[in-house]
């Protein structure tokens, strides 16, 4: 199993700074977080870096209404952020923000790359404007009667109510969602980047089988549909970067937004001595990946390698997309409780809970995943619980009781124990996969054969016998050898969970360290690894956050 370290980045997407994290960013985060431990357990070199994505007129908004400048309002969010993410054990190299020196000179330095290449184009566009709050008006700050089943109050861009869509201009009476003015239309001049300059460099990204089918189904169906140009300035008033030559003018967010991920990592390799070039000019052999949910697939499949290749930067190694987190089975709701803040998961249940079902649910694929709460307690309880945990806790009471926590001197199981080590080539192949679903279930069968080898042995019994005494050490000592195994597998998902279980092992936790059973070992004391699910919490949770909305 010993393979030459990778030199590995990885980001998950950067969060707004105008709204707390709910358990939809925990999905993305945890996705992220146990691949990267995973690389890390198997001996790479992986970093994680993020980013508070902290530009734009909805943060601009945000901060009015919080009665904060946009700099207060984000750095109190970002804090909050930082200490979700925290709680949920996601363990960022580094975490920044889209507002900040590196990402400024970043994003000037890449514009400026891309005018000087000739894929900037200026020209005027007309849009809606609100004349008391003096700002243009993106769609869904518009709001009016549906032109065709006629509802009230309906976005700019959508009904809600008969699913039409259509452009604001379509809508009958339409006013300013911030201020209620009807909206005039004003021309004013906008700078857009030429993405069609771009087309064969996207078909081959798109072809090089790196991408998921159907995110490259979606981006073949954008290509073959013509490639338009991106308009990347926004007027202000807007909290962001000044274009440089521009006046007046900013980087739209989402130009500077991705460009947060090399800030971010310029200061964690200022800060670690890693070598950023490495990493950002092409023709390494480090690999960059980029975790994101299925909505912004075209910002990252097209947008963003297209503005790296035009900057003289590598491309992704890949981009991983994941599909929507629902709750029993609907998107998230304030009404039922199910629109669930990590802060108010976290008050109530244990995040390695959410980690490992996450974990049970997860594929390669961009299905969405649901969350059913009856089936996470279930599920937590049994697998968790019921059978990784039961291993090591029935065995550890006899080598504790009887034999001063001292394993046998030799391996009664040879075979056995070696089975599990060997298995966990294919575990770490689906990991690498991110087929975590199939990982676990992997790992829960084989929690399942050490069970059925001490159910078949029953310690208990042989204990009552005193010339079997031997006998029950050795049973005992392979059940932990395969519950290490089991914790070793389990590491990058439940890491507070293998800190205990490698104090109560006496060894560390990694893939690389997984050769030979444990034999002629003390283990410590052993204590709980992980505690029963209370359904009545998960009730609780569910009531507070109905409160909470
Ligand atoms: N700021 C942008 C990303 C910029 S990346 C250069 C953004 N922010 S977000 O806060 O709306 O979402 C952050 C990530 O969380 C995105 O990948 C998004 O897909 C993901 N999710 C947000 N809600 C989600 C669910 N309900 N389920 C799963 N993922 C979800 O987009
Ligand atoms: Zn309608």
């Amino acid at each position: 199993m010993s393979t030459t370290p990778r030199n590995i980045l990885v980001t998950s997407a950067l969060p707004y700074a105008n709204a707390p994290l709910h358990l939809g960013h925990m999905l993305e985060q945890a996705q992220t977080d146990i691949w990267v431990r995973f690389q890390r357990s198997r001996g790479h070199h992986c970093r994680y870096v993020c980013a508070d994505d902290a530009h734009g007129t909805a943060i601009m908004l945000s901060a009015e209404a919080a009665n904060r400048t946009p700099e207060e309002h984000i750095a109190a969010i970002q804090a909050q952020h930082e200490r979700d993410s925290a709680g949920f054990l996601i363990q960022f190299d580094q975490y920044h923000s889209t507002h900040s020196p590196e990402n400024q000179r970043w994003s000037e330095t890449i514009f400026a790359r891309l005018e000087a290449g000739g894929h900037i184009a200026v020209r005027d566009i007309t849009q809606a404007f609100d004349p008391e709050k003096g700002l243009f008006l993106a769609d869904r700050f518009i709001k009016g009667t549906c032109p065709k089943c006629k509802a009230p109050d309906q976005y700019g861009d959508n009904c809600e109510a008969c699913g039409a869509t259509y452009s604001p201009a379509d809508l009958i009476n339409p006013v300013s969602a911030l201020s209620g003015a009807e909206p005039v239309d004003k021309d004013s001049s906008h700078l857009f980047f030429q993405l069609g300059h771009f087309e064969a460099l996207l078909t081959e990204w798109i072809n090089s089988g790196q991408l998921q089918p159907p995110i490259a189904n979606k981006l073949k169906e954008w290509l073959e549909a013509g490639l338009q140009d991106w308009d990347i300035s926004r007027d202000a008033p807007y909290f962001g970067f000044e274009i440089p030559g521009y006046p007046e003018k900013y980087f739209y967010v989402w130009l500077d937004a991705p460009i947060g991920y090399m800030a971010s990592h310029e200061v964690l390799c200022r800060e670690q001595g890693d070598d950023f070039d490495a990493y950002w000019l092409p023709g390494g052999d480090t690999e960059l990946y980029h975790f994101i949910g299925k909505d912004i697939v075209n910002f990252h499949g097209l947008f963003w390698p297209a503005m790296l290749d035009a900057a003289g930067l590598r491309q992704p190694t890949a981009v991983y997309a994941h599909g929507f987190l629902t709750v029993n089975g609907v998107k998230m709701s304030k009404s039922r409780g199910t629109f669930i803040l990590a802060d108010t998961y976290l008050e109530h249940l244990d995040p390695e809970y959410l980690r490992y079902y996450f974990a049970a649910k997860l594929s390669g694929g961009v299905d969405d995943i649901d969350l059913n709460l009856d089936d996470f307690v279930q599920r937590v309880n049994s697998d968790l619980i019921g059978k990784v945990v039961n291993i090591a806790s029935r065995c550890a009471g006899f080598l504790r009781k009887k034999f001063d926590n001292q394993m046998s001197d030799t391996c009664a199981e040879p075979e056995l124990v070696q089975s599990f080590i060997d298995a966990g080539d294919e575990i770490a192949a689906l990991y690498e996969a991110r087929e975590f679903n199939r990982a676990m279930r992997e790992i829960i069968a084989l929690a399942d054969r050490a069970n059925q080898y001490i159910d078949d042995k029953k310690p208990w019994v042989m204990a009552k016998d005193e010339s079997l005494e031997a006998e029950v050490q050795e049973v005992c000592s392979v059940g932990v050898n395969l519950f290490r195994a089991l914790a070793t597998y389990l590491k990058p998902v439940l890491p507070a969970m293998a800190e205990k279980s490698e104090t109560f092992l006496q060894c560390s936790l990694d893939w690389t360290a997984l050769d030979a059973p444990l034999v002629e070992h003390e283990l410590a004391p052993f204590e709980p690894l992980l505690q029963r699910v209370d359904a009545d919490v998960v009730t609780a949770m569910v009531e507070a956050s109905k409160s909470g909305a």
